[in-house]
């Protein structure tokens, strides 16, 4: 996507393979800049602290974090350690572990002298693959809004077609075009009148940072909301559709987002406004059928819920206490949304309905 004209991926290799750049998020909106990642645990800690973040972008630099530790150390010891120690950065995003499987499947085979190469190959191929992925779930959810779009109660059919998101699942949290912003750029591009409510999504405030800025620079009308402001605007008609993305999909369509998108599916349910998760084939995890009972949900710092992050007057980015001195406070990253709830599931293979079967017909399992 584009930055004042420029089109940028998030991830990339400098330096002949020796090194890897990246966005650093934890600056937007605020402050565009790159980091370089030289070693393991430089990657490691990007991904932990999310200066990097997103599901399919964790995965794609699990993956050259892999290939980072290979140059260092090919060894079949080394290769593990590594694997485990990415592994352990970010529990609930199941991209992370099958980005870092391919790798470890593709390299372990080979002799330690070709491993680091041959990881380098794989990690720019999850990376390909990826932005393909994403384009064509953009071009499929871009489908879904012209078929609602379509079918509008009179009185609104006239405006812009109002999307609800949250989070960030656009083009920073992959390697480009995004999920669930994907089929938004797209429509935008195809001269389709569309408007964004963006969850500010507390506590770290990836929509209101993240996904603002994206679709600022693209020139997307768009409005921040608070996050418990899409329930009042469902009840009022200012909703078309719903649209999040997925950190990790059941075989049978139970989703696992960031935190709050459960009360936005009920809101949804309740006020008959369609809810679609937009992912990659990468999101799903074929082992775990009942999302709730089996998705392990990461539980950050305190400090993302006491404190909040932002541009004071003068300039400088830094954070100031919410809460007051001594009071608890507990922060879970991802919430679970039933399956039955979900409207569809938007794939770069097309839609399924959230169930076992849709997605088996889909991916023929
Ligand atoms: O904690 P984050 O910012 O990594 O969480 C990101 C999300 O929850 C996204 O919605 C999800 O990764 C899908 S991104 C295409």
């Amino acid at each position: 996507m584009n930055i004042d004209g420029t089109p940028w991926r998030t991830i990339g290799l400098e330096e002949g393979g020796r090194s890897v750049w990246v966005i650093d998020q934890t600056l937007l909106p605020h402050r565009f800049a790159t980091r370089s990642l030289t070693s393991l645990e430089q990657a490691a800690e990007a991904i932990r602290t999310m200066v990097v973040r997103g599901a399919p972008l964790i995965g794609v630099t699990g993956a050259y974090g892999l290939m980072l530790a290979l140059q260092a150390d090919p060894s079949d010891g080394a290769l593990q350690a590594a694997f485990e120690q990415l592994l352990s950065t970010r529990p609930t995003a199941v991209n992370l572990r099958w980005a870092l499987e391919r790798v470890r499947e593709r390299v372990v085979p080979l002799p330690p002298e070709q491993r680091a190469a041959a990881a380098q190959q794989e990690a720019g191929l999850i990376a390909d693959e990826d932005v393909a992925m994403c384009e064509a779930i953009g071009e499929h959810g871009l489908a879904i809004f012209q078929q609602l779009a379509a079918v509008r109660p009179a009185e609104r059919r006239h405006g812009p077609f109002n999307v609800l998101t949250h989070c960030n699942a656009g083009w920073l949290a992959t390697v480009d075009w995004g999920t669930a912003l994907a089929p938004i750029y797209k429509a935008h591009r195809a001269g389709m009148p569309i408007h964004v409510w963006v969850d500010e999504t507390r506590p770290r405030n990836q929509g209101a940072s993240l996904t603002a800025f994206e679709l600022g620079r693209e020139g997307v009308p768009h409005t921040v909301i608070v996050d418990n402001a899409g329930g009042h605007l469902m009840q009022h008609g200012q909703v078309d559709a719903v649209i999040v993305g997925s950190d990790r999909t059941t075989a049978t369509g139970d989703v696992c987002n960031k935190i709050g998108t459960y009360l936005k599916a009920l809101a949804a349910h309740d006020n008959g406004v369609p809810f679609y998760v937009a992912l990659p084939a990468s999101t799903i995890d074929w082992t775990i059928d009942d999302g709730v009972a089996g998705i392990p949900i990461e539980a950050r710092s305190a400090e993302e819920v006491t404190h909040i992050q932002g541009r004071g007057d003068a300039g400088g980015i830094s954070a100031v206490q919410l809460t007051p001195d001594g009071s608890a406070s507990f922060n879970p990253a991802f919430d679970v949304t039933p399956a039955r709830l979900v409207t569809g599931l938007i794939t770069e293979r097309g839609v399924a309905p959230a169930s076992a079967a849709g997605l088996g017909a889909l991916y023929g399992r």
